[in-house]
C-alpha cells in the first residue's frame, strides 16, 4: 500500500535528520536567494526517500523539492519535501519535518508528515480520516477569531517581493490570540489538522510544501483553498488557506479586507 511506504520512508528520512542536526558541511544558496538554503542533509534525505520508492513502486512519477520531476507520465505521482523547515533544521531549532504526499490521477490520495523530534506521525488517505500516531485527528471547535491562535509563513524573497505577507500578518495578529511563524509549512498544517491552532495561511510556497499536509487538514475536517478561495490549490503559484468550516469564511475575508488595506496604503 502506497500509504505504509510512505510513512517507512518518512521515518527512515526523519531519523536520518535528526542525527544529522550540527553535522552540516556544505551550505549552499538556491535561486539567487541568500535566504534560502539547501545542504547535503536535505539531498540525502530525499534520496532515501526516493531509493525506498523506487524499491517497491519503480514505474511511479516523482517530484520532488531537491531533483525536480522524475518520470512524469503515470498514473501515481510522489510529491516530496525531505526537509520541510531547512532554515530551523541548519540553526538546530527542532521544528522540521520530512512529508510526502501520493497524487493519484492528478488528486492527493495519501499523505505523511513525520516530526522525528516529537516522535510525531501525521498521516491521511482520502476519505478516511487523519491521524497522530494512530488516533483521529479533528479540527478545533472555536468559533470566534478572537479566541483563535494562526500561524503563517513568509516566502524567501519577502522582503524584495512586493505581496510579502506583513498586512495580512498585522491585521490578524490585532484580531486573534495570535499568530505564530513556525518555519515548516506542512507541521503548520498538521498542527490545524490536531486542532492545535484554528488556522493557516501562506503565499508562495510549492506543492511539495503543502501536498500531504493539505491532504491531512481536510481529512480532520478543514476547508482547504487557496487564498482566493478556490477549491484547488496545489496548482502554481500555490498559495493556502486551511482552517475549521466555521473560521475559514472569516479568516479568507480578513484576507480581502487586509490586501485591500495594503494596495489603498501604496497607492
Ligand atoms: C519552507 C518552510 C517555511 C515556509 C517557506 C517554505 P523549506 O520550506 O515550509 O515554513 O514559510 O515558504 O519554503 O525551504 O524549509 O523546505
Ligand atoms: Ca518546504
Ligand atoms: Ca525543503
Amino acid at each position: 500500500m502506497v500509504l505504509d511506504v510512505a510513512v517507512e520512508a518518512a521515518r527512515e528520512a526523519g531519523i536520518y535528520l535528526k542525527s544529522s542536526v550540527g553535522k552540516v558541511k556544505h551550505v549552499e544558496t538556491k535561486q539567487g536567494e541568500v535566504r534560502n538554503m539547501v545542504s547535503e542533509i536535505d539531498r540525502g534525505s530525499e534520496q532515501i526517500i526516493i531509493n525506498r520508492i523506487r524499491r517497491h513502486f519503480p514505474s511511479h512519477a516523482i517530484l520532488a523539492e531537491e531533483s525536480g520531476a522524475l518520470d512524469t507520465s503515470a498514473e501515481y505521482r510522489w510529491v516530496i519535501d525531505p526537509l520541510d523547515g531547512t532554515t530551523n533544521f541548519l540553526h538546530s531549532v527542532p521544528i522540521y519535518s520530512v512529508t510526502i504526499g501520493v497524487e493519484r490521477k492528478g488528486e492527493i490520495v495519501a499523505g505523511v508528515v513525520y516530526d522525528p523530534n516529537l516522535d510525531e506521525l501525521f498521516t491521511a488517505e482520502k476519505g478516511s480520516g487523519a491521524y497522530l500516531n494512530g488516533e483521529r485527528m479533528a479540527v478545533s471547535q472555536t468559533p470566534e477569531l478572537i479566541h483563535s491562535l494562526l500561524v503563517t509563513g513568509f516566502p524567501y524573497d519577502a522582503w524584495t517581493a512586493s505581496d510579502n505577507n506583513l498586512d495580512h500578518f498585522n491585521y490578524f495578529s490585532r484580531r486573534t490570540q495570535g499568530v505564530r511563524r513556525l518555519g515548516a509549512a506542512a507541521l503548520d498544517l498538521c498542527y490545524v489538522a490536531a486542532g492545535r491552532l484554528e488556522g493557516f495561511w501562506e503565499l508562495s510556497l510549492n506543492a511539495w510544501d503543502v501536498a500531504a499536509g493539505g491532504l491531512i487538514a481536510e481529512q480532520a475536517g478543514a476547508t482547504v483553498t487557496s487564498l482566493s478561495g478556490e477549491a484547488v490549490y496545489l496548482r502554481p503559484p500555490v498559495s493556502i488557506l486551511a482552517a475549521p468550516p466555521a473560521l475559514h469564511p472569516l479568516i479568507l475575508a480578513g484576507l480581502r479586507e487586509s490586501a485591500g488595506a495594503a494596495s489603498s496604503k501604496k497607492s
